[in-house]
């Protein structure tokens, strides 16, 4: 019997597993939000996010999931008259397709099938029309655990196409695949805590370029929860524009604290070690879904060669172990697998884990 008071250790990607030391932070007596102690718990992270993320630009707190950044993107920057490129790889990219449309904007689609990747080549075929006021990009496509090469994609865009606005999802990137944002030059970043950053849900953090916050201000009709001029006019106070997540945030303190701690060129190679270490075991026992140079370091789709039951599965390692690992995504349900190593899941974590998968196929 599933007892929500006794939940299972989470390998989903997404919400992943929370440190008892984290969830400590989310019992913290709380605060007055207008008040200075707030402003000083929002104030050091916002500074340490910036950090995180390499940029010296715009950094929000949204008490919301990342879902509300993606319509918040779309209703600050982009004119009701105006085009927009939404790459599409996956169920996620392909959502944020959905929102532009679900905002009246006119949107071109550039897809490609799950699991493939989206290239430079074939963003510049399309922008090379001269269409578009911005582009739309998963960095980390979490239903086929697939990493689009956004360094190059950023590059070719800031040298061909530096007028055209670029929209980034880092849902499930964030944390734990390199992101600078000043360097890629791009104009939105956004995730939820409850993926690397290992944190419950209720939060989101994103970031906006000085430009994009230009244009902000010409975009009519920007809504009122996600309109990026009152966050920076909150923000110019360490404040928030409505009541704010304040357990997630101090949490969030606490996991910048311990990620500055550890340095981020570490925490992307330790997620990059975890991530080789589940590529390894798949491939030797099952398969990749997403070609390897494009293979995910922060969750692994795997392919499931041996046609194994893959529900059955997840369900005899729950009973027996209390922890569960996440089914393909959509379409692609029993096709693949996933299991995240992302934020504080370890190496010895997996272990366990991959023994029981083993446990259960052998
Ligand atoms: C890549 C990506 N984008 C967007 C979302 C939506 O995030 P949320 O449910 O936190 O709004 C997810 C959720 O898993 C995701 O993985």
């Amino acid at each position: 019997m599933t007892d929500w008071k006794n939940p299972p250790t989470l390998f989903i990607p997404g919400p992943v597993k929370v440190l008892p030391e984290v969830l400590a932070q989310l019992a913290i007596p709380t605060l007055g939000h207008r008040g200075k102690e707030y402003s000083q718990l929002h104030g050091e992270t916002v500074t340490m996010l910036k950090k995180i993320l390499h940029t010296d630009q715009n950094v929000f707190l949204s008490t919301s999931s990342a879902s509300g950044v993606w319509e918040g993107s779309i209703r600050n920057c982009v004119q009701m008259d105006e085009k927009i490129l939404c790459t599409m790889c996956g169920a996620f990219s392909d959502k944020y397709a959905t929102v532009a449309r679900a905002n009246g904007r006119e949107v071109d689609e550039l897809k490609v099938d799950w699991g493939q990747a989206i290239t430079a080549e074939m963003i510049d075929e399309k922008l090379a029309t001269g269409d578009y006021a911005a582009v739309t990009m998963v960095y980390n496509e979490t239903s086929t655990g697939l990493t689009n090469p956004v360094y190059e994609i950023s590059k070719m865009l800031r040298e061909k196409y530096p007028d055209v606005l670029v929209f980034v999802d880092a849902v499930s990137a964030m944390v734990g695949l390199p992101l600078h944002f000043d360097e890629l030059g791009w104009d939105i970043v956004f995730a939820s805590v409850q993926k690397a950053f290992a944190i419950p849900p209720g939060l989101a953090v994103f970031a906006v370029s000085d430009r994009a916050m230009e244009k902000a201000k010409t975009v009519p009709n920007r809504g009122y929860y996600f309109d990026f001029m009152e966050f920076a006019k909150s923000g110019a106070k360490d404040q928030t524009p409505t009541t704010p997540a304040i357990p997630q945030t101090m949490a969030l303190h606490y996991q910048c604290t311990r990620l500055l701690e550890e340095g981020m060129e570490n925490v992307w190679a330790r997620h990059k070690t975890m991530a080789e270490f589940v590529r390894t075991w798949a491939k030797s026992k099952f398969g990749l879904f997403a070609p390897e140079e494009y293979a995910s370091n922060t969750l692994t789709a795997v392919k499931n060669t041996r046609g194994i039951n893959v529900a059955e599965t997840i369900k005899a390692i729950q009973e027996k172990h209390n922890t569960i690992f996440g089914n393909g995504y959509g379409k692609l349900k029993e096709e693949t697998f996933r299991i995240a190593h992302m934020g504080d899941i370890t190496i010895d974590d997996l272990k366990k884990l991959l023994s029981w998968i083993d446990e259960e196929i052998e």
